[in-house]
């Protein structure tokens, strides 16, 4: 099979490395990609919002099977695009991206399937927002309706944060045009766990848990961001909670779109929370996770091409997905000021990276250039660590270790990426 990836960051590089892995695929392109992806497969200069250009790329390349990574293009329409060129896409059309490019039509799928999740209210004027949230009192959370790249939710602890932001979102517009409507969510508590799971439409299969760390700081402290670190097993994640999982979410909502006539083909990424009152739905994606991909990947002992074009083909009933035992921890370094700074301070040098495989991990790069034959910092999240080890403390230990080598102006991370093991 020929493949071509579209999307260029930590995923987009995790992806391609595990399709350049898989017996059933014999070519690696991607779009546009970046310099760690060059190293698994041929990079041709196509950007992500480029969708005719992405078409006419894949049908030159005569590609068998193109998998989209980011949320922005699938939201585009670049799978209807390609499904009218006759050409296999691995990501949902544009009406199924809606569960995560709008998170009030994602409401309105699990009221409809009756999938438990926090309770909310969407708002498109800033007074009657910040009017129910000092009437609610208590923590809320606040979320711009659109895509916001990650960064659009905040966690409250009572009315004057939440008023702050709201008024960041509808006022500020901080998110763009993804914050002209807000949600407004009951809190939660509990543990979280993003499964991503293949769907062809019908069938539903998990890849195993991985667990993400969104806020900026130890301690899952500052803001949020698109993602510092994951690691994959959870061991919250029993069988009883992946069967929970299946039977009270990942299923329903494959049937409700399948109803609603939004055949989704591709990944659902279920991000959820284990709450005193059982498993609760904190968002939907309409792709995988980053940078939960680069730490469930490694793990994967399946061939990923064929179990993607499985899911094109409507075949995956029956499939199983094949695991190594190991634990996998990733830790993310990001540049100085990330999330916050805008514009970002990038163009440093990277150095170390050698060194740092030379230990055996595997390093996946999201925001990195080249410049004058050496490899640059180019975005807020530069690249991650992934390690292997025979358990979380093992591999924890071997990424914080392979992290040492690795250096760039600014260059910052969490320390307590799978900590507690
Ligand atoms: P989202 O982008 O919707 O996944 O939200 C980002 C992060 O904010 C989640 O991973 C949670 O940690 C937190 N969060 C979102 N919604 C809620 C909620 N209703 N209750 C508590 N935390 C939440
Ligand atoms: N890791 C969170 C996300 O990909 O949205």
């Amino acid at each position: 099979m020929r493949v071509l990836v579209v999307g260029g960051g930590g995923r987009e590089h995790a992806l391609a490395w595990a399709l350049a892995r898989s017996p059933s695929v014999t070519e690696v392109h991607a779009a546009p990609g970046n310099p760690g992806i060059a190293r698994v497969a041929t990079c041709h200069p196509v950007g992500v919002g480029d969708i005719p250009g992405l078409v006419d790329l894949a049908a030159r390349l005569a590609a068998d099977l193109v998998v989209i990574g980011p949320e922005a293009p699938l939201a585009a329409g670049l799978a209807d695009a390609l499904e009218q060129r006759g050409i296999a896409a691995f990501g949902p059309k544009k009406s199924g991206a809606r569960l995560e490019a709008s998170k009030t039509f994602a409401k309105q799928v699990m009221e409809f399937a009756g999938i438990p999740t926090a309770d909310a209210r969407t708002f498109e004027s800033a007074s009657a927002a910040i009017s129910y949230v000092q009437e609610q009192g208590g923590p809320v959370v606040v979320k711009a309706d659109g895509l916001a790249a990650g960064k659009g939710v905040t966690v409250c602890d009572g009315p004057a944060d939440a008023k702050a932001a709201i008024l960041e979102a509808m006022e500020q517009h901080r998110f763009g045009e993804a914050g002209n409507t807000v949600l407004i969510e009951e809190r939660m508590e509990g543990p979280e766990l993003s499964i991503l799971a293949f769907c062809d439409g019908e069938s539903v299969l998990p890849l195993p848990a991985a667990q993400d760390f969104k806020r900026s700081l130890d301690g899952d402290l500052g803001p949020n961001t698109g993602g510092m670190g994951s690691y994959s097993p959870v061991p919250v994640a029993t069988d009883a909670v992946i069967e929970e999982a299946m039977d009270k979410i990942l299923n329903p909502v494959a049937a409700q779109l399948g109803r609603m006539g939004r055949y989704y083909v591709g990944v659902i990424y279920a991000g959820l929370m284990l709450t005193p009152a059982g498993l609760k739905v904190v968002e939907f994606n309409c792709r995988f996770g980053d940078p939960e991909t680069q730490a469930v990947l490694p793990r994967l002992e399946s061939d990923l091409g064929e179990l993607m074009a499985a899911t094109t083909q409507g075949e995956l009933a029956g499939m199983k997905v094949a695991c190594c035992d190991q634990a996998c921890v990733t830790v993310v370094a990001a540049s100085g000021g990330y999330p916050e700074a805008d514009p970002l301070k990038t163009g440093f040098e990277i150095t170390g990276l050698e060194q740092a495989e030379a230990l055996g991990v595997q390093i996946f790069h999201s925001g990195t250039a080249e410049r004058d034959g050496k490899l640059v910092t180019s975005g807020g999240r530069v690249l991650s660590v992934s390690a292997l080890g025979d358990d979380l403390a093992g591999a924890r230990g071997l990424a914080y270790r392979a992290l040492e080598e690795i250096g760039f102006e600014g260059m910052r991370n969490r320390s307590d990426i799978a900590s507690g093991y």
